[in-house]
C-alpha cells in the first residue's frame, strides 16, 4: 500500500490532475445549486479559494522539511514544487478571467483598479503569471539557479498581496484569514531563524533550501 502511495506521489501527472479535480468539482458544486444564486460569484470565490489553497501547500513545504527533514512524502513532493505552483496559477487565471468577463467594459476595470482589494490581487495575479512562465527547465538554466531562485523568491510578495485581496474583500472573514497566514509566517519565521541563525552559530555553510 505504502509503495502504492509512494508511486502515485511520485508522478508528477497524477499530482496535476489530482490538483485539477476541484475544477469538476466546483462544476458539480454549482449544478448541485451552487450556480443557482449568482453564478459567477459562486465560480469566482471558488476559483479564489482552491488558487489560495494550492498557493499555501507549496509554500508550506519548504517550512515543513525543516520541521522535518526525514519525511520521504516532502522530497518527494519538493520536486513537484513547480508544477504545484503552476496549477495554483491556472486557478489564478481562472479567477481573472471571471473578474474581466464579469467587469465586461474597460471603464468598469479601469475604476475598479484603483481599488485595494482589485489592485492587490492583480499584481498578485501578475507575478504568479511571471513565476509561471519562468517555471521551465529551459528558464532555470536561462537565467541561472541563483537568479531564478531570487526571482521565484516574488512568491512572498505575491503571497502578502494575497493576504491583502482577501482581506479587504467585501464581508470577509478575517477571523479564517489570519487563520490560514498565520501558522505559515510562523512556520516562515522558523525556518529563517533556522537558517541564519542556528546554522551561522554551528558554522554551517546555507542550506540549499534558503
Ligand atoms: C493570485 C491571485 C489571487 C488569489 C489567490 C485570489 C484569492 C481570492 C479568494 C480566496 C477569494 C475569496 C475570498 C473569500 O471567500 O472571502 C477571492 C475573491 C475575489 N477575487 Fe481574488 N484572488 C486573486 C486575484 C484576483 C484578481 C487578479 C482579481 C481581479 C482583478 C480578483 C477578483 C476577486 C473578486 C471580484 C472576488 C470576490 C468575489 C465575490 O465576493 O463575489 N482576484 N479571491
Amino acid at each position: 500500500m505504502m509503495g502504492m502511495i509512494e508511486t502515485l506521489l511520485k508522478s508528477k501527472w497524477f499530482i496535476f490532475l489530482l490538483l485539477l479535480l476541484p475544477i469538476l468539482l466546483i462544476i458539480l458544486e454549482g449544478f448541485q445549486g451552487g450556480f443557482a444564486a449568482n453564478p459567477v460569484e459562486f465560480v469566482q470565490l471558488e476559483t479564489g479559494k482552491y488558487t489560495l489553497l494550492i498557493l499555501l501547500i507549496v509554500l508550506w513545504i519548504s517550512p515543513l522539511k525543516v520541521l522535518f527533514p526525514q519525511a520521504k512524502w516532502l522530497k518527494i513532493l519538493t520536486r513537484h514544487r513547480r508544477m504545484i505552483g503552476v496549477t495554483s496559477f491556472i486557478y489564478a487565471l481562472l479567477h481573472f478571467t471571471i473578474y474581466l468577463l464579469d467587469a465586461n467594459t474597460i471603464e468598469t476595470m479601469l475604476e475598479n483598479f484603483t481599488r485595494p482589494f482589485i489592485l492587490s490581487g492583480s499584481v498578485a495575479f501578475l507575478i504568479l503569471l511571471l513565476l509561471a512562465i519562468t517555471s521551465t527547465n529551459w528558464m532555470v538554466k536561462k537565467l541561472g539557479a541563483k537568479r531564478w531562485k531570487n526571482l521565484h523568491r516574488l512568491v512572498y510578495v505575491a503571497t502578502f498581496l494575497v493576504f491583502l485581496h482577501v482581506i479587504a474583500k467585501e464581508k470577509s472573514n478575517i477571523l479564517l484569514t489570519l487563520l490560514y497566514f498565520i501558522p505559515l509566517t510562523l512556520a516562515e519565521g522558523y525556518r529563517f531563524y533556522h537558517g541564519y541563525v542556528v546554522n551561522k552559530e554551528k558554522n554551517v555553510t546555507l542550506p540549499n533550501y534558503l
